[in-house]
């Protein structure tokens, strides 16, 4: 995962985007934008979010804490309680139908189904007083009308897919009979049972030991393979959309400042905040006594009370310039990169970094 200022040549790489760009749109999210409000404050999370997300595609997003990830997936799939959180604006079409406007029983349809989600904190999204058999099997009764016995049949593939040992008697155990890291896995087997077009998975895998991140992320190709499934993976973890992704989105302070093919996303990056985000890696790739020193962002990112006036990224931006800091850029094709590598930033930082490079 190195990053020298290099325009894109690998034809491998444009081809296939090219190929990802000529799929129909699954998902396109328009202007997505949701606030938390108190009796004194609003904090604004998500600040006019859009992008598409095609058949089969998978899509990493990464930003550090804070930086709205999951409060945009949850506004989509309306799992926000408002109040204290509201709809700023914006529509979410999922196969044209926007989410955010459909009747409950519509959504529910949807959701659980041809949409599968995986959250971060296993606890809350697991009913505990329920066996974790009943909690697979219901989505594949409600949304496949499985019967009962199909259903459990499946439900013990499911347990053994995610690497749950000893399926056919676990699955009439509770929740609490199982590690953080089992329960995890048992929602993950919930998100994947209805073979959905789109799984959205938030932190799925940050709770999980090495080796089953692994599993759980090759079981996650073979679906894709498979189904044609399209992925949203949210994660901190740049190395695992290395690893997965064919897009990458990089989000802070409730907005895209990057998205474009993973490759060129990562070896070109056109945002400061980016870069910042890759140098704070060790970069496994390069041979031991060439790995770059760590270097950490500084600075912390924004209230969002005060939304800042330009670019969120700037006062941490030591590449800023006067404008970024009174005018907000416009998320827009970088210039020179390759076709649909998007970049929000009045700088161009392949010739900030050539120009630093040479003094
Ligand atoms: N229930 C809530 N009430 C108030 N603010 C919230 C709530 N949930 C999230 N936020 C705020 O929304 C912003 C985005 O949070 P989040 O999407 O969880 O970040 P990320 O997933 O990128 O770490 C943060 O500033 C967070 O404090
Ligand atoms: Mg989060």
């Amino acid at each position: 995962m190195r990053h020298p200022v290099r325009p894109l040549s690998h034809h491998a790489e444009v081809r296939a985007m090219t190929d990802i760009t000529s799929r129909p749109p699954l998902l396109e999210v328009r202007d997505l934008a949701v606030e938390f409000a108190d009796a004194d404050s609003v904090v604004h999370a998500v600040n006019g979010v859009s992008y598409t997300l095609r058949e089969g595609e998978t899509l990493g997003i990464v930003g550090e804490s804070g930086s709205g990830k999951s409060v945009h997936v949850l506004a989509m799939l309306r799992l926000i309680p408002m109040p204290p959180g509201r709809l700023a604006g914006g529509q979410v079409l999922f196969e044209g139908r926007d989410l955010l406007t459909l009747s409950d029983p519509e959504l529910r349809k949807i959701r659980g189904g041809s949409i599968g989600f995986v959250f971060q904190d296993p606890m809350s999204s697991l009913n505990p007083s329920m066996t974790v058999g009943r909690q697979i099997m219901e989505p594949l009764m409600l949304h496949l009308g499985m019967g009962a016995e199909a259903a459990r049949k499946r439900a013990i593939e499911l347990m053994d897919m995610v690497r749950l040992p000893d399926a056919a008697r676990r699955i009439d155990q509770y929740p609490h009979e199982f590690s953080g890291g089992q329960r995890q896995r048992i929602m993950i087997a919930i998100g994947l049972s209805c073979r959905p077009k789109l799984l959205i998975a938030d932190e799925a895998t940050t709770a999980l030991d090495v080796t089953v991140q692994a599993d759980v992320i090759e079981l996650v190709k073979e679906l894709k393979r498979e189904i044609g499934m399209a992925v949203i993976w949210i994660t901190h973890d740049l190395g695992v959309v290395a690893g997965i992704a064919d897009t990458v989105q990089v989000m802070y302070a409730g907005r895209v400042m990057e998205r474009g093919p993973v490759d060129d996303v990562f070896r070109d990056p056109r945002s400061a905040y980016t870069l910042g985000l890759l140098r704070s890696l060790p970069d496994l790739t390069a041979p031991a006594g060439q790995r770059r020193r760590l270097t950490q962002i500084d600075g912390a990112p924004p209230d969002m009370r005060f939304p800042p006036p330009g670019d969120p990224f700037a006062p941490r931006n030591r590449y800023a310039t006067p404008r970024c800091l009174t005018e907000r850029p416009p998320l827009e094709q970088a210039p020179g990169a390759a076709p649909g590598h998007l970049a929000a930033a009045w700088y161009d930082l392949p010739s900030v970094l050539a120009a630093e490079a040479l003094s």
